[in-house]
């Protein structure tokens, strides 16, 4: 029997298959589609967009850590009108969903850039980032709520495409947020988002990284957070939950599916082999057969008891 490793995300956002390229590590899928065939990966969430373009912030924007990476890229990106004219009919020669990375400082960018987009060609829904480290003031929205449901609800009045709202592990009570947003519209959420790290120059006394100091953490180092943020998430909403964080391979993304992920994104192990994503979306189909299952959603883990581990 074929496995269907088909997730309907909402709003009849059905993806062929439960692997994402994670935003801010696949640029526009332009370049990355020289390299891979894109029609392999279930969709591509690109790179953060803003109402008006970004230059980012000055170097160094990367730092390599013991198992992972720090970055301070602040949202490079060309504008929404370049993504909306240009980039997205050149999207619509692929077969992958297409979701565009929305970014802003004040609830009404958010809305701004959806509208525009909403009326291009290519565009299959839409991921809300809340929650950016790295620019100095604004995109605190994630970190609360309420706040965080007003942009979400912001959104959802102007679109009827599928909005996915992607959320800070920078918070205390990420099922908080989770809950919030899904009350307010969301039809699924990601989880989760860079960690805020440092890492310091010895020999230089300061950190690496200009201006705070601070980065996004991603890579393998953060896997094991990410897994209890998803599974936190899962445990407080019903609406599908897109796990990212620390996935290089097959096994990572089982554990995400099986911790109530209901589809993964690849974010940094791209960086390392540009065919991460591709070669887990054909892991998971024969690990599947090898365990005769017919959907990824079979492989959940369903929690008796939801306690604090350190009680
Ligand atoms: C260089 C870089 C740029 C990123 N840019 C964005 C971005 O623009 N918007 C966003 O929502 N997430 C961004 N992210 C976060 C990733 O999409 C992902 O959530 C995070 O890296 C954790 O996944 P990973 O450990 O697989 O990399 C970026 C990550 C990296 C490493």
């Amino acid at each position: 029997m074929t496995p269907d490793l088909s997730v309907e995300l909402g709003r009849g956002l059905r993806i062929a298959n439960p692997v994402g390229l994670a935003s801010g590590t696949a640029g526009f899928g332009f370049e990355l589609s020289e390299l891979i065939d894109m029609d392999r990966v279930g969709a591509l969430f690109t790179k953060g967009t803003t109402r008006l373009p970004r230059a980012g912030n000055a170097p160094p924007r990367v730092a390599e850590t013991a198992g992972g990476m720090l970055n301070s890229i602040g949202l490079q990106n060309p504008g929404v009108d370049v993504v909306a004219q240009d980039y997205a009919a050149r999207f619509t020669g692929w077969q992958c969903a297409v979701v565009v990375n929305v970014a802003g400082g004040t609830v009404d960018e958010y809305v701004e850039c959806v509208r525009i987009l909403d009326g291009a060609p290519g565009v299959d829904g839409y991921e809300l980032n809340i929650s950016c480290p790295n620019i100095a003031h604004g995109l605190d929205l994630g970190r609360d709520p309420r706040e965080a449901a007003r942009v979400t609800a912001a959104v959802r009045a102007v679109t009827e495409r599928c909005v996915v709202v992607k959320l800070s592990p920078n918070v205390t009570d990420i099922a908080a947020v989770a809950s919030a947003v899904e009350s307010a519209g969301a039809d699924a959420i990601s989880a989760v988002n860079t960690f805020v790290g440092m890492k310091i120059h010895r020999h230089a006394r300061r950190p690496v990284l200009p201006r705070t100091g601070l980065g996004g953490l991603s890579g393998p180092v953060i896997k094991p957070l990410a897994l209890a943020a998803v599974a936190a998430v899962r445990g407080a909403v019903h609406i599908p939950v897109i796990g990212i964080g620390g996935i290089t391979g097959i096994d990572d993304a089982l554990d995400f599916l099986i911790a109530g992920a209901d589809a993964v994104q690849v974010g940094t192990a791209t960086f390392v082999d540009p065919s991460t994503a591709v070669r887990i979306a054909d892991g998971l189909a024969e690990y599947l057969v090898g365990c005769g299952l017919s959907r990824c959603s079979e492989l959940r883990w369903h929690a008796e008891l939801a306690g604090d581990p350190a009680c």
